[in-house]
Order: C-alpha cells, then structure tokens, then sequence
C-alpha cells in the first residue's frame, strides 16, 4: 500500500489498570493505517507496537467481530461504538476516519459495569438480568414440531426485532442516566409476544425489571440516546411494552403467580 493511501491517527486513550485504579488518558499514534482496516484493527497494530516497545497493550473486549456476538464497544468521541449508525465497533471501518483525526476512546461509564482493565468493562450484571426471568417454560427431549403452536408473522417479528439485541451494553453507556431499559426491554419483548413465553410473561417482567434496578442502573427517563446507538437498532417501542408488562403485572398481581 502506497504512504498517500495511509493514514495517521492520534488515539487518546484511557488506561486504567483495574476498578480500583484512577486511570488517565494516554496518547499513542496509529501509523499506517488503511481505510480497509476496521477499527479493532486498527487498535490491533497500535498494540503491535506497543508490544513491540515493551509496553502494556490497550485491552478492550471483542469475540466475533461480525457484529453478532455483543463483546465488543467502547466510547469513541463521546459515542457508544461511534460515528456510524447501527454498527458495532467492530464492524466500523476506517475509512469513516480521515488522516490526522484525533480520536478519544473511553470504556462504557456506569455504576453497573465496573472497568476491568481499560476499555474492557464487567457486564456481568446484564447476565443477572437474563437469569432474573430470560427463559421460558419448555420440554425437555426431542424437538417439538415447528407448526404445532402457530405464531402470527406479526408477533414473530416483533419478537425477532427485539431478539436481536447483542447484550454490547452500549444502551447503558449513551444514557445519562446509566439505564438498562432497552437491553431489559428487548429481552422481556422476544419471550412475551410469542406464545411459548406466555406462562413466565408478567413474573418475568417483575423479576428482570426488579433486578436491572438492583445493579444499580439508572431509571429511564425516554431520552432516547440508546435507540440512537443500539448496534442492533432495538425500538424504544420496547420500553413501552416492557413498562405496560410491569404495570399490568403490578396492578393484576399476576407477577407474584407468573400465569398469564
Ligand atoms: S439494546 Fe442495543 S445497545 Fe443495548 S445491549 Fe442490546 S444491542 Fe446493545
Ligand atoms: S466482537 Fe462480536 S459484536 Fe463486535
């Protein structure tokens, strides 16, 4: 590759070592960098070098980098996963950046996602919210037969819409409030509209709902700065199922029995 198809970036990173530590802002520069490279990539030859010098790597969470397993995400320039809309970070490409940019890469802030070294963050808690209420009543043995409970295409796509949310957390991180109101939304959403998820649909609303406030997450106030950078672009819409789930559950005390 020809140096006028190269670029060079400053990277402001923040590198903190665990929970515990202050952490601070590092510069480093990414050199020869292609609009071909996407930005894990990018970080991966910042690191390189780094490795190359002696010095500790730039530690963020990534898996698939297909955009389907939710590992990845940090803040870059203020924004959950950055510039480009419904992409996961690791599905962002350089060439949406220019020679010389300066880009500042954080971790998801939120008091329910502890850093563990620094881009990389513990979202345990969205794994407590799934165990809280995220499964439905099915049996056990061979595969039931794909026609004998029939689904209103309608449903079905609600449901598929809302199942797929990735868990990447990016939804806590751009609220100013630090809510999980559109992850925990999604996941009440793509059980409850299906039939098969009808005998856990109001307890479950109490019980994830219950335990994304007991992580200490935020309230959601409809801000809406999560559907904005979902990866997945998940609806509020779901908000307004998942609260009318609740309240119904709350009101007819059928969250208490789990019977529909
Ligand atoms: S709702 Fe969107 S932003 Fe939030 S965890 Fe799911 S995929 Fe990520
Ligand atoms: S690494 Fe799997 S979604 Fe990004």
């Amino acid at each position: 590759m020809s140096d006028h198809k190269t670029m060079t970036l400053t990277l402001i990173v923040w590198r903190q070592k665990n929970a515990s530590d202050p952490g601070k802002f590092e510069t480093y520069t990414a050199k020869n960098i292609t609009e071909h490279h996407s930005f894990l990539e990018m970080l991966d030859c910042v690191n390189e070098d780094l490795i190359l010098e002696g010095k500790d790597p730039i530690v963020f969470d990534h898996d698939c980098r297909e955009g389907i397993c939710g590992m990845c995400g940090f803040m870059i320039n203020g924004v959950a996963h950055g510039p480009e809309r419904g992409t996961t970070v690791c599905q962002l490409h350089m060439r949406h950046f220019k020679d010389g940019d300066e880009l500042y890469l954080e971790p998801w802030r939120a008091r329910a996602f502890p850093i563990v070294k620094d881009l990389a963050v513990d979202r345990s808690a969205f794994d407590r919210i799934i165990a809280a209420g995220g499964f439905i009543t099915a049996p056990t043995g061979s595969a039931p037969d794909g026609n004998a409970i029939l689904v209103p295409k309608e449903r079905a796509d609600i449901s598929m819409d809302a199942a797929a949310c990735i868990g990447c957390g990016a939804c806590v991180a751009m609220c100013p409030n630090a809510a999980a109101a559109l992850f925990t939304a999604a996941k009440i959403t793509h059980l409850g509209v299906l039939p098969q998820g009808q005998p856990e649909r109001y307890q479950r609303a109490i019980a994830m709902v219950a335990q994304a406030s007991h992580e200490a997450f935020g309230y959601c106030t409809n801000i809406g700065e999560c559907e904005a950078v979902c990866p997945k672009s998940i609806k509020l819409e779901v908000i307004a199922r998942m609260n009318r789930d609740f309240l119904k559950a709350l009101v007819t005390g059928r969250g208490a029995s789990g019977h529909a």
